[in-house]
């Protein structure tokens, strides 16, 4: 990630956990994906300023969480705080998708309309408002929605275009298709598991096709680019990618050499030029 004083590193990672830098403010927290790998530094992990407990769930802090830490994510910052789940409200995994995002679609002079479903942090949101998209940022947790407006408040956009919406991802798709509103981009990244604001479980390998089959109805005629992420076993990118090859959306552009499909797996990598999986992403942008 970016170069300077609000730096992002990943030090190191192994026994279920990371060690990672946020500004030079070392944290220690679970990792799933570093259950079977060994850390390579054990003696760094000793002096780490925060380590989350997750059968607690609380954060143990050496030194306290500095106040307003920023991590620079290429271009913007986001405020990093420890959350009550052992997230810190960023994920840095997704930094190459927001190089993807903020590079606008086409050479369209008319402002693009985006839609950010599963938006949380808001990182994605400041990447596209900043390239000069309309966004709609949807999540079911007010708290995140919260967040989300205050980091584009701190990326000086707070008067963007930016509709800040609690609301269930696939009520909200529907609703959309129903209004006839259209979407130049469209991005999610969907829990393996989750809630609507009014308790409807969210239940990946079973609920994103019929939202997936939602979002290309929701594309113009124009450039469209999708993009979709997950951090599961149960489903992973070629399973992603199958299923949008067989859509009729995607079907009229086979041919084209134009279309293109981006598929594999988010990493993040230590100081050691290990890499440490992250999740699947597929993106897509078709002629
Ligand atoms: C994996 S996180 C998304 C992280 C995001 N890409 C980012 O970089 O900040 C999943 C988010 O989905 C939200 N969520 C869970 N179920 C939902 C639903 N049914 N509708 C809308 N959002 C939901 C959660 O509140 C959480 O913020």
């Amino acid at each position: 990630m970016g170069l300077g004083d609000c730096r992002y590193q990943l030090i190191d990672f192994g026994m279920g956990r990371k060690l990672e830098s946020l500004a030079g403010y070392v944290i220690d927290r679970p990792s799933p994906a570093a259950v079977d790998k060994i850390p390579r530094e054990p003696s760094r992990w000793k002096n780490a300023d925060a380590k989350y407990d997750a059968e607690q769930c609380v954060w143990q802090q050496r030194q306290p969480w500095p106040e307003g830490l920023l991590v620079d994510c290429g271009g913007f910052q986001m405020p990093v705080r420890p959350t009550p789940y052992g997230h810190i409200g960023l994920f840095p995994e997704q930094h190459d998708n927001w190089r993807w995002l903020g590079s606008p679609s086409s050479e369209s002079s008319n402002r693009q309309s985006a839609l950010n479903l599963f938006g949380y942090t808001g990182a994605s949101t400041v990447a596209l408002a900043r390239a000069g998209y309309a966004v709609a940022h949807v999540d079911a947790a007010k708290p995140n929605v919260q967040a989300a407006r205050q980091a584009a408040m701190q990326n000086q956009l707070g008067d963007a275009p930016i509709r800040y919406l609690v609301d269930d991802a696939a009520k909200f798709a529907a609703r959309e298709i129903r209004r006839q509103r259209q979407y130049q981009t469209i991005l999610l990244d969907p829990p393996a598991y989750g809630h609507s604001p009014k308790g409807k479980v969210w239940r990946l390998e079973r609920d994103l096709w019929p939202l997936l089959n939602d979002c290309l109805q929701l594309f113009g005629e124009n450039s469209s680019r999708l993009l979709v992420t997950g951090h599961t076993a149960e489903v992973g990118q070629q399973e992603v990618v199958q299923f949008l090859r067989q859509t009729a959306f995607l079907k009229q552009f086979q041919r084209s050499s134009r279309l293109i499909i981006e598929s594999g797996r988010s990493q993040l990598t230590d100081e050691g030029d290990r890499s440490l999986d992250a999740g699947f992403f597929v993106r897509v942008q078709t002629p």
